[in-house]
């Protein structure tokens, strides 16, 4: 089975650095195509070089722009990419604008594609990840879902071939590298922080940083928490945090909100496993905290991840600054946290059935219920 993945942002870095591995050993040759989505070196590189993920066999640079023209341009160089490569099968991971043009593009030249974080839903259309999911998951034959009720909800869709559930692959990932964490990880040493003693928050969903005044309530909650905030801060959100007069003493006295780069992956579990609490737009982040059993506050209405609501590891609470506030001083539950997204297996799982299964052809007529 000749593979290609294709990634281009952060979170789709880490989900291929431990399905990679995994595709090799069963005996895929593979390739894996980097559109450029993000590419400072904080954003890119650091993860291909901290996480061992092989370098990309073809880079796209595509960099920002708006969204159709970034997917366009990324289509336009995906086809000779893909052309060149001729895989059997395309890997599309997650809801970025490089999930959906790998998804299009491979699907319009009749490469069989295969979507790991199949059948997700926040149901609102407001987010462009949505759209991208969405579409994605319905140009797919194969559909990697991480829970029964995302394979449900694919079916409500009239999804139903070739969908099998298999866990999430950011838990391996966040499991394996709990376990190898020091017990005091550098980057405490390195803020001067005390373990249970500070919050982690990351922002950068086009909803709070389309301007200033949901972002600025979002950080008049921050600064009511009696502690430090950790604040790496995404290049998208950098020019508000300087609008703001963010900066990055620990002692800053006006606001406790320290705002840094953003970290290599390892340095972020190590910050994320020691923290009171996070507070986050982030889609990963929300599953990565209730594996290593730290609350989350997220700044969004919607999740397409209910199981860490439902669980009471993660309460939604949009921007605003008293429900942010309350949320974080919040106790956090008493039950240990469930394993609703797999057992630390999922990219082995996922790599027997991509070497060892032939793709059926999806199912007379498709209909789609949305
Ligand atoms: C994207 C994904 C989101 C994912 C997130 C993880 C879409 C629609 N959104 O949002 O699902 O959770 O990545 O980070 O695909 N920029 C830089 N340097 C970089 C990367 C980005 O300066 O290395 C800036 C660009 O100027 C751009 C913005 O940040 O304006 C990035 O926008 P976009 O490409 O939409 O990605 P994210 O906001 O990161």
């Amino acid at each position: 089975m000749n593979v290609v993945s294709i990634v281009g942002a952060r979170p789709q870095f880490v989900k291929a650095a431990i399905l990679v591995p995994e595709l090799v050993r069963s005996g895929c040759s593979h390739g894996l195509i980097h559109t450029g989505q993000h590419y400072d070196y904080a954003m890119s590189q650091v993860f291909f070089d901290q996480l061992d993920l092989p370098a990309p066999d073809v880079s796209l640079d595509v960099g920002s722009a708006s969204h159709a023209a970034q997917t366009a341009e990324m289509m336009r160089r995906l086809e000779p990419a893909l052309e060149s490569l001729r895989p059997d099968l395309a890997i599309v991971y997650g809801d970025t604008n490089s999930t959906l043009a790998g998804a299009v593009t491979a699907a319009k030249m009749c490469i069989p594609v295969a979507h790991v974080e199949a059948g997700l839903r926040s149901f609102d259309w407001e987010m462009p990840e949505e759209v991208n999911r969405i579409v994605a998951d319905h140009v797919s034959r194969l559909h990697f879902a991480p829970t029964q009720a995302a394979a449900n909800r694919l079916a409500h869709e009239g999804i139903t071939s070739n969908v099998h559930v298999v866990g999430d692959v950011m838990v391996d990932l966040v499991m394996r590298t709990a376990q190898s964490l020091p017990v005091r990880p550098a980057v405490l040493d390195r803020l001067q922080l005390s373990r249970k003693g500070y919050a982690v928050a990351t922002i950068h969903r086009a909803s709070n940083t389309a301007d200033l005044e949901a972002f600025g309530q979002i950080i008049g909650g921050l600064e009511r928490l009696p502690m430090p905030v950790i604040f790496p801060v995404h290049p998208r959100t950098e020019p508000l945090a300087r609008a703001l007069g963010l900066d990055n003493r620990v002692d800053s006295g006006a606001s406790r909100i320290v705002a840094i780069e953003p970290l290599p992956y390892v340095d972020m579990i190590g910050l994320l496993r020691d923290a009171r609490v996070v507070v986050t737009d982030s889609g990963g982040l929300q599953k990565e905290a209730m594996t290593l059993a730290v609350p989350c506050v997220t700044l969004r209405d919607a999740t397409e991840w209910p199981e860490t609501v439902a669980a009471g590891w993660n309460r939604l609470v949009g921007n605003d600054p008293d429900a942010i506030e309350e949320a974080a001083l919040a106790s956090p539950p008493n039950s240990a946290p469930p394993r609703c997204y797999g057992d630390g297996r999922t990219a082995m799982r996922i790599a027997k059935l991509v070497a060892h299964e032939t793709i059926a052809q999806p199912e007379d007529p498709v209909v789609v219920r949305l």
